[in-house]
């Protein structure tokens, strides 16, 4: 695996490749890998002739009170991890590479109305910062597909809605959750959890699990989500948002639809976790 935080060793490696008629996918990170993204590079490698992962700790996604500073950085077993998974061409930039200019004098891009509810309601700005970095990134590495994790389910609308409102000739895939025997979603932020908080953490899933249930049997949405929230308070979360939403549009979930996902964030302890489960209202 070469890796590099030089932006032009990846241009050439990539034009080398590409040069040979072959295909690139591309899995954006912010290291402190787990199995989640080891089956995105497993997912891309299946998909693409060539595995290019970047490793990021982007300070423009981060709140002036978010957790940058301790965000964990695990260099040397991510590129472990990653070299044993197959990953050919790793990206490792500083912010000084990335925002020569900082981050004040930094162009930027923002995808309207969905970037400013739920997660983006409470992080304002997190979502230019995963936009404009995510764009970059495109742009230096510039592969045939990139792979992200359904888990963050906002971020991935607000960049397949980026990919095709700026026409950038990239496909932006999806890859199903990877979730711990409890039901966990796995996540970096995970390693913020005490061993008990751990424990009662799977209770996000099964309060998601229920209101899925609750809507397929035909029960009141609402009623199901506020015993969905008395659930987790009792698990020791505080509850930041817990939604009903059609799947296609991120919308306000309606009588009608029938593609729908129920997505949650909620604090426990020094974490913010967030989870989602798409589903059908109507079984197909
Ligand atoms: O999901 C993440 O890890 C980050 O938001 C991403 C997409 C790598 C951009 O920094």
């Amino acid at each position: 695996m070469i890796t590099t935080a030089v932006i032009s060793t990846i241009r050439e490696q990539v034009n080398t490749w590409r040069a040979k008629g072959e295909t690139i996918a591309f899995v954006p990170t912010m290291g402190n890998l787990h199995q989640g993204h080891i089956t995105l590079v497993n997912e891309a490698k299946k998909r693409a002739d060539h595995v290019v992962v970047s490793i990021f700790v982007n300070p423009m996604q981060f709140g002036p009170k978010e957790d940058l500073d301790g965000y964990p950085r695990t260099l040397a077993q991510d590129s472990e991890k990653l070299a044993n998974a197959g990953t050919e061409l790793l990206f490792t930039p500083t912010p000084e590479i990335i925002y020569p200019k900082g981050l004040a004098q930094q162009t930027f891009i923002e995808v309207p109305d969905i970037g400013d509810e739920l997660c983006g309601k409470s992080r304002p700005g997190h979502f230019r910062g995963v936009a404009t970095i995510v764009a970059k990134l495109f742009n230096i590495v510039q592969p045939d597909m990139a792979l992200f994790g359904r888990k963050d389910f906002q971020q991935l609308m607000i960049i397949k809605t980026m990919v095709e409102d700026l026409s950038m000739p990239i496909e932006v895939i999806g890859i199903e959750t990877i979730r711990e025997a409890s039901g966990l979603a796995m996540s970096s932020r995970n390693g913020y959890l005490t061993a008990d908080e751990k424990h009662n953490a799977a209770a996000l899933k099964r309060a998601i699990d229920s209101v899925i249930s609750a809507v397929q049997h035909k029960k009141s949405p609402q009623h199901a989500i506020e015993l969905a929230v008395q659930q987790l308070k009792a698990a020791g979360f505080t509850p930041d948002y817990f939604e009903l939403r059609n799947a296609d549009t991120l919308r306000q979930a309606t009588a009608e639809d029938n593609q729908l996902v129920v997505i949650a964030a909620a604090y426990l302890g020094k974490a913010r976790l967030i989870d989602n489960v798409s589903f059908y209202r109507h079984a197909q």
